[in-house]
Order: structure tokens, then sequence, then C-alpha cells
């Protein structure tokens, strides 16, 4: 028995005690991440107790090597593709320094994205313009800045783009195509099918039609066809059946226009983990059910294999960021339902109101006091609506109490791109982590960024 070496609670234990060493979480959680005995949480050799002093609260901790790990995964299975992150998960000049030095290009879609990835230096012969709604000033932009690729959704832009290029440079051009594949964790972001907003439709020819109206054009280069299926997908199938209708495609073009079109972007979408024991789509999985497919698929057809490209967000942000959270309350309704409500909320994170997304937390700086069991707490956020809940059902500390801090991992894709400035609370501080050292990436937004809007006469 080690137990007179064991750790006070609030101590920082004796590291050369094996009883005191650190375990690693596991997904979801960085793969870095470990738990001391102590009851700390560490990422990127940085204890999350200490950047929460250090930063305040909420806070959300970024790992650079975990995201760095992600890119180099998906450059790995896929060594002859482009892969290119997909921006909207989130941005900040330095994940797009991190991206960039990667090898990866990237996937914007909007002025504000493009401008910030120029602003920190991104090649924009790899950046990737998206969008169902571009405005003539964001194409006008794309096309100063030299972006590599954009991607028409619809014919106006078609036209539009036409315009801008005919005595200029040409402008490679992705024709996005709807395949009438149903895929992804909810009806919201499954842009696969008719019946929703993006791209042309493969049914009735439009698809066909908009690759005919590019191909017209003198100032337009048709570089591929694209397709984004829907978003948190953790099954190959999906995207096989959209190689199998996107080659047909191709070879429909090859044979009415005489064009071999050199590139296939099959978007983005791979599921990540959100709770212990969940899978995501592993790069190396789909990469060999992809490849696999596509030569069967070009030889079927006799074209010549596209080069592939993909735009994954989620699966190289999610698992990098962790979000954390002060207690400020426990409660325990008249029903028995325990309510743990902490500093942040549906500003910050709201997928679980917009999707009923699940996520898991756990308690971070202490340990449970002896014998004190798990049992099943809502973590809820400090907005005023009812649906502000964080965590349903959290298996948490039955002495869970305020002033404590919670981690939430998987919490780096989407939560801090859709944040809001509901009820003012301001945006939570973006701090790195790595070897041991954390910096502030991203400044908490206080209530002068909201006034400093306002115009007083
Ligand atoms: N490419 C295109 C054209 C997209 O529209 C998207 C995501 C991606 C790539 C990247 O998808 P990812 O690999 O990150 O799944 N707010 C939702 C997700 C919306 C995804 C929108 N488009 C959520 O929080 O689940």
């Amino acid at each position: 028995m080690t137990t007179c070496f064991r750790p006070h609670p609030d101590g920082p234990g004796d590291p050369a005690d094996p009883a005191d060493a650190p375990t690693p979480l596991g997904p979801p959680w960085p793969a870095g991440a470990t738990a001391s005995p102590s009851g700390d949480l560490s990422i990127g050799g940085v204890s999350l107790a200490e950047a929460a002093d250090r930063f305040g609260t909420p806070l959300y901790v970024l790992d650079e090597a975990e995201l760095r790990a992600r890119c180099r995964d998906y450059r790995a299975a896929f060594p002859e593709a482009e892969v290119l992150y997909a921006a909207k998960a989130f941005l900040s000049s330095a994940v797009a320094g991190w991206v960039a030095e990667e090898g990866l290009g990237l996937d914007v879609c909007s002025e504000g994205e493009l401008r910030l990835a120029a602003a920190a230096g991104f090649p924009p012969e790899r950046i990737l313009l998206h969008g169902n709604a571009k405005s003539p000033e964001e194409l006008r932009l794309a096309r100063r800045l030299r972006v590599g690729r954009i991607a028409v959704d619809n014919h106006a832009e078609i036209t539009r783009l036409a315009a801008l290029t005919l005595a200029d440079v040409p402008q490679r051009v992705l024709v996005r195509v709807v395949p009438e594949v149903a895929a992804g964790h909810h009806e919201a972001v499954r842009t696969g099918v008719t019946g929703q907003k993006f791209g042309f439709a493969l049914e009735g020819g439009d698809a066909a039609e908009a690759v005919r109206r590019v191909l017209e054009q003198p100032g337009l280069i048709l570089a591929g066809l694209h397709c984004h299926l829907g978003s948190q997908i953790t099954s190959t199938e999906p995207y096989l059946t959209a190689v199998d209708r996107l080659v047909a495609l191709l070879a429909e073009i090859r044979d009415r226009h005489g064009v071999q079109v050199p590139e296939l972007d099959l978007g983005g979408g791979h599921g990540v983990p959100y709770l212990p024991g969940e899978r995501g789509l592993d790069p190396h999985h789909l990469a060999d059910a992809l490849h696999g497919r596509l030569a069967e698929q070009c030889a079927l057809h006799r074209l010549d294999l596209p080069r592939l490209l993909l735009e994954p967000g989620r699966a190289v942000v999610a698992s990098a960021g962790v979000a954390l959270y002060r207690v400020l309350t426990v409660k325990t309704g008249a029903d028995g339902r325990v309510f743990a409500a902490v500093d942040g909320g549906m500003s910050d994170n709201p997928r679980p109101a917009l999707y009923g997304s699940r996520y898991c937390a756990r308690l971070a700086g202490r340990a449970p006091a002896a014998g004190a069991a798990l049992r099943e707490v809502d973590v809820v956020g400090r907005h005023c609506e009812a649906g502000d809940v964080l965590v349903r059902a959290a298996r948490l500390p039955a002495d869970l109490r305020p002033g404590d801090l919670l981690a939430v991992p998987a919490a780096g894709a989407y939560q801090l791109s859709m944040a809001s400035g509901y009820n003012l609370v301001g945006r939570p501080a973006v701090a790195a982590v790595r070897d041991g050292r954390a910096r502030l990436l991203i400044r908490r937004e206080t209530v002068e960024d909201f006034r400093a809007r306002e115009v007083h006469a």
C-alpha cells in the first residue's frame, strides 16, 4: 500500500510514487490529456486548473500538438490528395498558421474568413472559397487575393465570375453538385440532398447545365466537381455512394464535352467522438474505402483517376479543444434532478440547444472527496432560457460544489465559431497550450467590446 504517500487532495503529490503517475484520459480528450491522482487534468503539459486561474473562465484551451497531429493524420492517409481545413469549424490566425505549416489548404466561406486567412499569411493559392450567397464584393476580393479555387453554387455566380475574369487571369472553379446522399448528425447539416439551399441538383440536369456554362466561359477553368454531404458522418458508405454518382457525372462530361475534369472534392463531414466509447471516422479507414471505390468507378467509366480534395473541419479541430467552466451553483430540483450552473452556456456552445448535441464533462483541479460517488448532473449555462443546457446527464462527483472547475472535451469545433453575444456575456478567451506552456490567443470579449460598436450621437 502506498497510502502514506497518497497526496493530500489539494497537494501536488509525489511524482516518484507510481500511484501519483498521471493516467491518460483517451478519446474524446486530446491524445496527451492526463488526469493526476490529485484530480488535476492537463493537456499539452499544462494544468487546466492553472490555465483557468491564469486566464479566467469560461476558457477554451486549444492543444496545438493535437491539432497538428490531426492534420498529419490526414496527410498520411491521403498523401496524393489535397486536404483543406474547413475554417468554419474554428479559425484564428494561429490556427491558420498551424494548418498552413502542416501543408493543408483552407476552405473559407465568407469575406471575414478570407480576410483573416489572408492577413495571417495563408498562401492564397491553397484557399478555396465556398458559400451559397457570395456577394459581388466577396468574389472581387477573392479574385484580388488570387485564391486558388472558387466553388460555384448557383447560376448567378457563374455569370458574375465570368464577368470578373473576362480580361484577367482565369479562375479555377469547382461546381458544387447535390448527389442525393443524406448523411449527417442533424437535418440542419444535411446538404447532400434536394430540398436544401446548396449546390446544383444532379437530378434534372442542373449540375450538367452548370458544367456546360462554366466550360463555355473563357475566364473560367473547370477544375473539378464538389459535394458536401453533411457533418458528423461516421460511416464511409455515404461517401462511396457520392463517388459513384460524381464519377458518373465526370464520365458524362467527358462524353459530352470531350473534357476530363481533373479534381473531385468530396467536402468534409468526418465524424469525431464526443463521448468516451464513441468512434469517429478514421481518415485511414476512409482513405482505403475511397481509393478502392474511386479506382473501381474510374475503371468502369474508363476515366483517369481525378485528384481528390477533402475539406475536414470538425475532425481537425474538435479534439484539440477543451472548454473550462467554473461552477457557480449546484441546485436540486423538486423532482430530484441536479443542476450545476456554470459561467458559460449557449452563448459559447449553442450546439446542444441547436442540435441536441451530447457532451461529457469532468471535474478538474481537485479529486472528489473520498467515497463521493458519481451521479447524474445537468450542466447548465447562465443564460435566460431553460434550454441552455451544456451537458445533459453528465456523470459528476456527488460532492460537486460552487467554485469547482469543469472541463468539457471535444470543444474545438463549431462552438466558438458559432458563439454569440447573448445576454452580453461576451465570448470566452482562447488559450493555446504546447510543451507545457500556455499562451493567450484570443482575449475575452467584454462589455467594452459591445459598447465600442454603439454609435453615440
Ligand atoms: N465543406 C463544406 C462545403 C461545408 O459546408 C462544411 C461544413 C465542411 C466542409 C466541414 O464539415 P466538417 O468536416 O466540419 O463536418 N454547425 C454544425 C456543422 C455545420 C457544418 C457546415 N458545413 C455543427 O455544429 O454540427
